[in-house]
Formats: C-alpha cells, structure tokens, sequence
C-alpha cells in the first residue's frame, strides 16, 4: 500500500474519535489534509473548528467550515494531528510543516490529541527526524551554538518564516533518549519559542495505517 493511502485510511479512521458537536482542533500536514477532507462527510455534526496554521484554515474555509480563534473557545474536546516521530510512549517530533507552536498550544489546550500516522513514523528513539525549534530572529545563531553544546547540528530552515513571523532551526544528530528532558532544557533557551518534542504533552491514541489496516495504539 502506498504512504498515501496508509496516511488517508488513519486519517478516515479518526472520525470514529469524533463525538457529535464537538469542537474540533485540526493540525497541519499531509495526513491532516485527508482528515479535513474526510471530516467534510460528518461536517453538518461538528460544532466548529480550532485551526493550528494558515494552511489548514485555509483548507478548511473553502470546505467551509467554520474556524473559530482559539481565544473564542472555552474546551476543545478532541485534536487530530500528524506526526514526524512517534515512538511507543506516544511522544513526538512535530514541526516538519513549520506549524510547531500553534499545535503544541492546540494539543495543550485539548482533552485527547489523536494522532493519525502512517508506520513510517514509528520509531523506537526520536531523532532521526531533524528535530525543529521555532526561534524569534534575533536569537538564531544564539540558540544554534546552544544547540551544538547539546550535541546537534542546527541547520537554519531556508527560505521559510512561521505564521508568527519566527525562524526554524533544524537540528540533527540527536538521539533523544529522555524526550521530556530534553524539552525542558530546550524550553528554557531564551529566544526558542517552541521546540518540536511533544513529550510532555503527548497523544493519548495513535491510528497507525500500515499495509495490514489501521491500528489503535495506547501509550505503553
Ligand atoms: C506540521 O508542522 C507537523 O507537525 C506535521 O504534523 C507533521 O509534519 C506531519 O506531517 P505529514 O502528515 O505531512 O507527514
């Protein structure tokens, strides 16, 4: 099966997760975008949406959803995102599409995060993915030289701002061993906005598509 129908079977599956009118965070990348094109089928049971980029609420408006700020909602009952790592504790690297920090504050903010995926991103130690940190300008080759003190080799992501108007390092060569650690330490560099480990919010279930069907993991 191709990864493309491995990543749109998980997304489909994720509408079982769904209750009836509720608020629904949606993430950002490829796998979300079969999610919002699946949630098109169930849209006239869903209460309204909570967007974690540009590009989703774009997607979402012309399938016209309604997408309301996150500043204009009191719960968020389910989020649906992808991932780039996922390892067996459910902990993450997110950040490949850029859209790190409004999905760590969406995630946050949620009751359950589902996290749809195809099996290419499970992994048993995250790192292999360049890890993303979303930096203000000012402080890049600060945080870039704290980040070679730990042991990574920062690269600055060419040619890209966030939507709030950041830069992102990505950050190779770590092997991340203690995911929550290493969130808090990077956490705590001044001029990092956030960092792509999702550990000490993690997904609470997994729908993996794999050639065999999707599977429903819970952390171990
Ligand atoms: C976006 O910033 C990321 O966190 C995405 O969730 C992640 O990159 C997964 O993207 P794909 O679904 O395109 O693999």
């Amino acid at each position: 099966m191709a990864s493309d129908q491995r990543k749109k079977a998980a997304a489909e599956a994720a509408l079982a997760h769904l209750q009836r009118a509720d608020v629904v965070g949606v993430g950002t990348g490829s796998t979300v975008n079969f999610f919002i094109d699946a949630l098109v089928s169930i849209k006239g049971t869903i209460d309204a949406v909570v967007s974690s980029s540009g590009a989703s609420t774009e997607r979402l408006r012309r399938h016209g959803f309604e997408v309301r700020e996150l500043n204009a909602v009191d719960d968020i009952p389910v989020y649906v995102d992808g991932a780039d790592e996922i390892n067996r504790y459910l902990q993450m690297i997110k950040g490949g599409g850029g859209a790190l920090t409004r999905e760590k504050v969406i995630a946050t903010v949620s009751r359950r995060f589902i996290c749809i995926a195809d099996e290419s991103k499970r992994v048993d130690v995250l790192g292999q993915f360049p890890l993303p940190i979303e930096v203000i300008p000012m402080a890049r080759s600060y945080v870039a030289r704290e980040m070679v003190k730990l042991g990574g080799w920062p690269v600055l992501r060419e040619h890209f701002t966030t939507d709030n108007g950041n830069v992102i390092l990505d950050v190779r060569n770590l092997q991340i061993m203690e995911p929550i650690h290493l969130e808090q330490t990077i956490n705590n560099i001044p001029g990092v906005v956030t960092v792509g480990i999702f550990a000490l919010r993690p997904a609470d279930v997994l729908l993996l598509g794999t050639d065999q069907g999707v599977e429903t993991l819970s952390a171990a």
